[in-house]
């Protein structure tokens, strides 16, 4: 990693990261940031927008609500995303620290960061790819997972579509709350699909 996005470099970054959240998470992270650059090179992505977004995706997941109350107009949540929980707003509120706390400026590893718990509407090839990786990371186990790989392997819209389909799919089967922007993204990427 070069210092093309932020002036840290990988091993301050990853010292900061580690800080920040939890052991298991820290390790995802690290297979995030492997599945991104093979996805990367795969779909002739930025290798250096798809590591770094990959590399903070998850920075804020294991903060306290309390923290994230404090940036909570900067970083544009509103009280619907916040009242559910960091499952949704740990996405904008890394996006957030990306800017403040490592200086990143790039649009599209700013959008990666802030889209991967739900999507979004227009996706860059970074956003897809971030989404993705975070989805089939190989320490990923779980039904349709192959299925996941497989499609990440042929075409990246129709994972991101699957992924989208799943885990509202297993939201539903869990009898959990849906956020409503998470069917937003869905309806667009199924008209997307109409079109
Ligand atoms: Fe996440
Ligand atoms: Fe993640």
């Amino acid at each position: 990693m070069t210092n093309m996005y932020t002036k840290w470099d990988r091993a301050a970054l990853l010292e900061e990261v580690s800080l920040r959240v939890k052991k298991a998470r820290f390790a995802h992270i690290l297979r995030v940031e492997a599945k991104a650059i093979e996805l990367a090179h795969k779909y002739a992505g930025d290798v250096e927008a798809c590591q770094l977004a990959a590399l903070l995706h998850d920075y804020a997941k294991d903060m306290p609500r309390s923290e994230v109350v404090k940036i909570q107009q900067a970083a544009h949540i509103d009280a619907e995303m916040l009242a559910f929980g960091s499952q949704i707003w740990h996405g904008p509120a890394g996006a957030y620290y990306a800017k403040e706390t490592f200086g990143v400026t790039n649009q599209e590893v700013l959008d990666a960061i802030y889209q991967h718990t739900i999507g979004g509407e227009q996706m860059s090839l970074v956003s897809k790819i971030v989404f993705i990786a975070d989805y089939i990371e190989n320490g990923r186990d779980f039904p349709g997972v192959s299925e996941a790989r497989e499609l990440a392997n042929q075409d990246l819209d129709a994972a991101v579509i699957y992924k989208i389909k799943q885990t509202l799919k297993h939201l539903v089967d869990r009898e959990e709350r849906i956020y409503p922007g998470t069917l937003t993204v869905y309806n667009q990427w199924m008209q997307k699909m109409e079109d």
